[in-house]
């Protein structure tokens, strides 16, 4: 009898595990874009929040096809947990595929300042049963008025001082015990930046650099930190370390701002109704403290020896400093601008492993084609190594230095212990290069080179206070862009151990994953992610080193598409079109960098304003797409009309212009010495013309028919013209004959006639070629220079002139006689031409790793349907590029690409392509010939064929298949899960 129920009971579970198998279930959720699984405090800033999932099926080989048929989403204020009659919706079930941005639609909005919990359900195409409800997810709302909120309190002041270097503010405040807490959440900002303690520890201790640099009199973030669990009844103390940051004169000559400054509101509710306030005023005290000195490009000067570790905890008391009231200070913001005060809605900078999430699975090769040793190659430190770096060398500088190696070039700085004596200082030096050896056969005891950081100092310094045990700095208000340090005089010398630096960058998730049997190519993509990472600080810069590192809206137009594949930077790139808005004038005019803050005309750079057409291009750049990796169409909606305005100042200047004459700045910014710039006025009517384009395209999304035909008109009037203006007759090509020339106008719909397209394209491969298999490019031409010959007939081409490691070459960075680059060169010979300025990380060349994933892996998710299309290299080049191994997390799930070239047992011109479609999505899997003329002999699935060239589409395998009868071209059309296609020609 026991075993008999026994035996029913396992009968039971197997049946049940049957048919749970088959049962999705969600993963990835988000509300607003936030990711629900990384996010520790989900602040929502909307009282309408749309929410997102993904779908996962236990085996996505027996499971295809699989479609979500409805959805539930359940929404409660947390107090029903408690009382009733509170907020409670349900969609009840809702047939529906959608599975992005599904909005809330109950009746009222959504409460500020409130706590909800939501969590949601869905049914799919292939179980009878719902996927499992997802957890209850906790989410707040904000202040929706925060503005108002913050500066309609009079009793709340901006605090700091204008007679001492106070950074160090400390409030204790009593909190009476007649009633539970039920909330304590706070507002803060302190510019130029800020760190926040909470009864002697720090608030979100990965938390760096913030908040998000700004034009601060038009817009200031604010941070808002949950602090329910952490405050108790009776006192409490806060603290407060304020440092310059981006608005400190330091940073930018004479027109910079001023003092650092902080606003601080912390609200506590009760349970009986009550609510008590912790105000920024003047009953804080202040200091300062430890350090001295802080600046983004010259480094912290830190005296430990001031170190009061209690300074933010209850009953303390400094019989050794001063601490004195601070003067209530001007507000940043400039209320005849406009200017407000904002939640910071994006995610903050952080140092080390949490600044960094995950989406792919990189270390796990099993489901790809490439062996270890395809990629083991690759120099520099892995994304997934967790964000600490160690010295991977150590050695005695010539001039006498302990100098460490990262191995890898990164934003961030060192945590270093040192031993010594109280009162002893050490100064660090911090560099992204080495001196050249006058004798190129003594590499082991090189210095630092530091002018190319220019007038950017980079170096920390530091008094010990002599703890026997060893006493370990870091500092807090600067960032460095380096791969070296040195050490002057530690009282001890270093060992490895005793280095630690973390990888310092604006919070992301890292969704692409691009490898191939190419050694050259992995490198170029370790390079480009790293470059990137390092590029964001709340905008994305230039570079990391030089007294420079600004949010130039050229090198952000280029890499926006790269950083999107690779990067999920939705929040980061919404807040800097933000700032390019903030910054646009009336006449619709934007400006080359942001923020421009109070200082318009930079150090080295001159005015801000005009904007250089392909830089002022970031704005519609950047909308477009952000619309195309993230299918919102939100995003459209919200910039639109300053793009039209950015548009309206273009025309105006062409109306005095014209092409010919069109206004440029930077142009095809630096091409590789020697080579000339291609004629400007074509590269400037090229950002014209670009632009325009992308307004006519939004206008189509959003269905406004009378921009549609006004901009169609002015363009096509517009191609017309820069075709007459600049191409040569006599010559057959455009301009001077240059490959920037041929590949603008080629990368412009319209512009170049069918009759003559064969000989611009013959001029740009024949340059090519003459110049030994290289570019003669700048960065706005090498953002489409690989396109434009993958689409052309040219991919082999583009395969080799990737593959290049001669100069000028992304190859060339990392093979030759100075330096091995783990980040992206400013220039195609950054250690030679103006050496002492040259970045070795700078993001603007990084716009080739969108070509990776658009056409090596082929991925393309701008429509309805994912395409999936790896551009092939002819069977004479197959060498380049024989296996490829690409993830890509999407909206719907991870997408991944895998293929290897002859693989089909002993056939050659095959492909064995493996694809995996997320649920809820379909595809359109298209096979190139893989040669010239080629034409598909055979389709095979799974080992079964599915379509052949003597009886076409093998019906009963259930694939719609396309061919292309001019092409060659072979389409499959599939809906999710995973296959393995294997295509014989
Ligand atoms: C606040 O409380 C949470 C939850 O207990 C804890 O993880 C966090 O470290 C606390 N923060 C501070 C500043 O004490
Ligand atoms: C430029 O000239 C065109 C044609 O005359 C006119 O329609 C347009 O309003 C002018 N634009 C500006 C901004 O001056």
């Amino acid at each position: 009898m026991r075993c008999l129920n026994y035996c029913s009971i396992l009968l039971i579970c197997v049946l049940w595990s049957i048919i749970d198998a088959r049962r999705p279930s969600l993963f990835d959720v988000r509300i607003d874009y936030y990711k629900v699984e990384t996010t520790q405090d989900l602040i929502i800033n909307n009282p309408r929040p749309r929410f997102s999932w993904k779908i996962r099926v236990l085996d996505n080989v027996s499971q295809r096809n699989v479609q979500q048929t409805v959805y539930q989403i359940q929404i409660q204020s947390i107090k029903i947990i408690q009382r009733d009659n509170q907020f409670a919706w349900d969609s009840k079930r809702v047939v529906s595929s959608q599975s992005i941005y599904v909005p809330y639609t109950g009746q009222n909005d959504l409460l500020p300042s409130t706590y909800y919990r939501f969590r949601v359900r869905v049914w799919t195409t292939n179980s009878e049963e719902p996927s499992e409800w997802t957890n209850w997810i906790q989410f707040r709302t904000t202040i929706f008025n925060l503005h108002e909120y913050l500066t309609k309190n009079n009793a709340l002041l901006w605090i700091g001082s204008t007679k001492i270097n106070m950074n160090e503010l400390r409030k204790e405040f009593m909190v009476p015990n007649v009633s539970p807490i039920k909330s304590a959440i706070t507002y803060i900002s302190g510019i130029g930046y800020y760190e926040f303690y909470l009864n002697g520890n720090k608030v979100d201790t990965s938390r760096k650099l913030d908040p998000g640099w700004t034009s601060y009199e038009k817009r200031t973030l604010v941070a808002s930190f949950d602090l329910t669990a952490n405050i108790t009844a009776g006192m409490n103390a806060v603290g407060v370390k304020l440092g310059n940051g981006w608005y400190s004169p330091e940073q930018h000559g004479k027109s910079g701002y001023g003092p650092p400054r902080l606003i601080f509101s912390l609200s506590i509710l009760f349970e009986n109704g009550n609510e008590m306030q912790v105000l920024s005023d003047q009953t804080w005290t202040g200091r300062e403290g430890s350090i001295k000195h802080d600046s983004i490009y010259n480094g912290e000067m830190y005296d430990s020896r001031n170190d009061r570790p209690n300074w933010a905890r209850v009953g303390f008391n400094d019989s050794f400093s001063l601490w004195i009231m601070p003067e209530s200070m001007p507000s940043p913001l400039n209320s005849s601008l406009n200017g407000s005060l904002i939640l910071q809605d994006m995610l903050p900078i952080r140092a080390g492993p949490d600044a960094l999430n995950f989406e792919v699975m990189i270390d796990s090769q099993q489901q790809s084609y490439l062996n270890h040793e395809d990629i083991d190659e690759i120099k520099g430190a892995k994304l997934t190594d967790g964000g600490i770096l160690k010295p991977v060398a150590m050695w005695i500088s010539d001039s006498g230095l302990q100098t460490f190696d990262l191995g890898q070039n990164i934003a961030g700085w060192c945590r270093l212990r040192f031993r010594g004596p109280s009162g002893f200082g050490v100064y660090i030096r911090y560099g992204e290069a080495l001196t050249q050896p006058v004798v190129s056969t003594n590499h082991s005891s090189r210095n630092i080179y530091t002018e190319n950081l220019k007038g950017a100092a980079a170096s920390d310094t530091y008094v010990l206070h002599g703890d026997p045990i060893g006493e370990i700095y870091e500092p807090t208000f600067t960032i460095h862009g380096f791969r070296y340090l040195s050490i002057f005089d530690p009282p001890n010398a270093l060992t490895a151990d005793d280095v630690e630096c973390p990888f310092v960058h604006s919070e992301t998730t890292l969704k692409g994953h691009f490898a191939t049997s190419n050694p050259i190519i992995n490198q170029i993509q370790h390079n480009i992610q790293w470059t990137q990472l390092s590029n964001l600080m709340s905008v994305p810069t230039d570079c990391t080193e030089r007294d420079e590192r600004r949010g130039w809206l050229g090198d952000a137009a280029l890499t926006v598409d790269e950083a999107l594949y690779n990067f999920d930077l939705i929040k980061l790139y919404q807040n800097f079109l933000n700032l390019i808005v903030d910054d646009q004038l009336d006449n619709g005019e934007l400006p080359n960098f942001v923020p421009v803050g109070n200082y318009p005309s930079a150090p080295y750079w001159g005015p801000n304003y005009p904007p250089d057409p392909n830089w002022a291009s970031a704005l519609p750049t950047i909308t477009w797409k952000i619309y195309r990796h993230y299918s919102d169409i939100q995003i459209l909606k919200d910039y639109y009309d300053h793009i039209i305005a950015h548009i309206k100042y273009f025309h105006g200047l062409y109306n005095t212009t014209s092409l010919a004459n069109f206004t440029v700045r930077y142009a095809d910014w630096v091409p590789p010495s020697p080579e000339p710039m291609t004629n400007r006025g074509l590269i400037g009517s090229f950002g014209f013309l670009h632009d325009i384009n992308l307004l006519i395209e939004m206008s189509q999304v959003l269905g406004k028919k009378e921009d549609t035909d006004t901009y169609s008109i002015l363009y096509q009037k517009l191609a017309k013209e820069f075709h007459q203006v600049f191409y040569n007759t006599s010559q057959n090509f455009y301009a001077d004959g240059m490959q920037a020339a041929q590949i603008l106008a080629l990368a412009l719909p319209d512009v170049v006639p069918a009759n003559v397209r064969d000989a611009v394209l013959n001029q740009l491969v024949t340059d090519i070629n003459q110049k030994g298999k290289h570019v003669t490019t700048g960065i706005v031409s090498t953002a489409r220079i690989f396109p434009i010959l993958s689409d052309n007939g040219h991919h082999d081409l583009a395969l080799e002139l990737i593959s290049s490691i001669t100069y000028p070459s992304y190859g060339y960075m990392f093979n030759n006689p100075y330096e091995n680059a783990t980040t992206l060169w400013e220039f195609w010979n950054s250690p030679v031409s103006e050496r002492e300025v040259s970045s070795r990380n700078q993001a603007m060349f990084g716009s080739v790793g969108a070509w990776f994933y658009s056409h090596l892996a082929g991925i393309d998710l701008s429509s309805n349907m994912i395409n999936i299309r790896p551009r092939m290299a002819s069977e004479t080049k197959k060498h380049l590029m024989s296996k490829l191994d690409c993830q890509l997390s999407t909206l719907y799930g991870l997408v991944h690409v895998s293929y290897t070239r002859d693989k089909c047992d002993t056939v050659s011109n095959s492909i064995l392509l493996r694809v995996t479609i997320p649920p809820n999505r379909r595809a359109r899997v298209m096979f190139e010939p893989l040669f010239v003329g080629g034409q598909c002999k055979t389709l095979i699935e799974s080992n079964k064929i599915i379509w052949s060239s003597d009886v076409g589409t093998v019906n009963d395998q259930g694939f719609d298949i396309e061919k292309d009868s001019t092409t060659g071209l072979m389409t499959v059309y599939t809906g999710s899960g995973q296959y393995e296609f294997q295509a014989l020609w």
